[in-house]
């Protein structure tokens, strides 16, 4: 199937009856209500108060007011037929300092969601880590600090026991390669950190700790279901020549291998990857059998493919990404490139590892400047972009590949990270004025999808 070629007759049965539909949110992109009922402040609350960190100054202290609108929100879930919600837990909320007292009140609330989705019928999916890590933890060195394993194990037993007793589903972190790569390298995420003293370290601990926080998980809820999510790109080297080939087997390591692969028993790709060559000098004794855990599932969250050229200008790796916007490409509001068999791609890249029980595609959508017109919003582009989408992964399915479930990114527009509240990602406009929602046709499109 070619890029952008529709699939208007497909329907859901198709699928089959045990695929998981659902729809995508996280703690600090909705919530808002930052210093509410004791919540303590995250790296991302610090990070969105610096100077020129955030596009045009944005924050997230009310972002979309989920906090206090949940129940209309999730009664758009609804309305809109989405079966299951992702959403992520605030660490700050439960232990305003990382580690310690917990917060009653913050304990209280995610009951109410949870307790809320159930009454009306919608599956609560859990995402214990999406990204907003206690500032009090990041003053102790935050990932870098190998004691996090354990304050991180210690807040995933709190949930479990507070919420275990009616969220099946859990994943334990979502994409460990962009918030180690963006927030402790590159420093354009919280908490700004750059440079491979901070990025090695960060991304051990983080292993450790996926597998040590799924371990806890497992004690105190033996028939939880348990997953964890990774981000990937479908990376294609920029022409046959053997330098951007190269180029492109390190970006995919990177990329898409770095955590997956020591989470499944097989190591950090070091071969491929020779930025990783002194992460052994953050090993202790053991480590090596630390790593992995048998997940009953694997998220996989996919937007788009990178075109990889070799570069002498790039330290550490040798080689950069040719820009989309350079490629005469359609793109999204992001830059991104639309190119809709790079989900495929993805599905058959990870269904090529042993020992991946379930794979679920816990994100995919878009962002595309929307108009209010007569109050409507008809998104014509991204329904586009989720039908094309949609079909490649039923594609996958025909051919023999595991994919189990679809979720979008995501419910209402929301704080999309550092570039604030621009990109429009949502199946919801929010008029972030007034807090007023309006469904887009896309939807009302996804509503009708799932109605069958
Ligand atoms: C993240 C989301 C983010 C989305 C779009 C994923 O990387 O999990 O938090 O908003 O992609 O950029």
């Amino acid at each position: 199937m070619e890029p952008g070629i529709r699939h208007s007759h497909f329907n859901k049965k198709l699928f089959g009856d045990n695929f998981a539909w659902g729809v995508s949110t996280a703690a600090f992109q909705v919530e808002g209500a930052h210093d509410a009922h004791g919540k303590g402040e995250s790296i991302w609350d610090v990070f969105t108060g610096k100077k020129d960190k955030i596009l045009d100054g944005h924050h997230a202290q009310i972002a979309c007011d989920f906090y206090n609108q949940y129940e209309n929100d999730i009664d758009l879930i609804k309305q809109l037929n989405i079966p299951n919600f992702r959403f992520s837990i605030s660490w700050t909320r439960i232990l305003p300092n990382g580690t310690g007292a917990t917060n009653q009140e913050g304990i209280a609330y995610y009951n109410r969601v949870i307790d809320y989705c159930l009454q009306k019928g919608i599956e609560p999916w859990v995402t214990l880590y999406h990204w907003d890590l206690p500032h009090e933890l990041e003053l102790k060195g935050g990932w870098t600090n190998r004691d996090i394993v354990d304050w991180f194990t210690a807040y995933v037993k709190i949930c479990a026991e507070h919420f275990g007793d009616r969220v099946k589903y859990w994943m334990i972190m979502n994409e460990p390669a962009v918030f180690t790569g963006a927030g402790y390298f590159l420093g354009i995420h919280a908490p700004g950190r750059t440079g491979l003293k901070s990025f090695l370290p960060a991304i051990h601990h983080t292993v450790l700790s996926i597998a040590a926080g799924a371990n806890a998980l497992r004690a105190i809820l033996p028939s939880a279901q348990i997953g964890t999510t990774f981000s990937c790109s479908f990376i294609e080297p920029y022409s046959g020549k053997a330098r951007d080939i190269n180029a492109a087997k390190r970006v995919d390591a990177i990329i898409n291998r770095l955590f997956i692969e020591p989470v499944l028993g097989l190591g950090y790709p070091i071969d491929d990857a020779p930025i990783l060559k002194n992460i052994k000098k953050y090993f202790l004794p053991g480590d090596e059998e630390q790593l992995s855990f048998d997940f009953d599932f694997i998220g996989i969250q996919n937007y788009t493919r990178e075109i990889v050229k070799y570069s002498v200008f790039t330290p550490y790796i040798s080689a950069s990404l040719v820009k989309a916007e350079n490629r005469k490409v359609p793109l999204t509001q992001m830059k991104w490139e639309v190119y809709p068999p790079a989900i495929y791609q993805m599905i058959k890249k990870f269904n090529a590892y042993p020992g991946i029980k379930k794979l679920l595609i816990t994100e995919n959508g878009a962002a595309f400047p929307d108009v209010v017109a007569d109050g409507k919003i008809n998104d014509v582009l991204r329904i586009e972009y989720l039908e094309t989408h949609l079909a490649q992964v039923l594609k996958a399915k025909s051919d023999g590949y595991k994919a189990d479930g679809y979720f979008v990114w995501t419910l209402t527009d929301n704080f999309e990270w550092a570039e604030g509240y621009h990109p429009r990602f949502g199946l919801i406009y929010v008029d972030f004025d007034t807090q007023q929602r309006i469904v887009k046709s896309s939807g009302h499109w996804y509503a009708r999808f799932l109605k069958g």
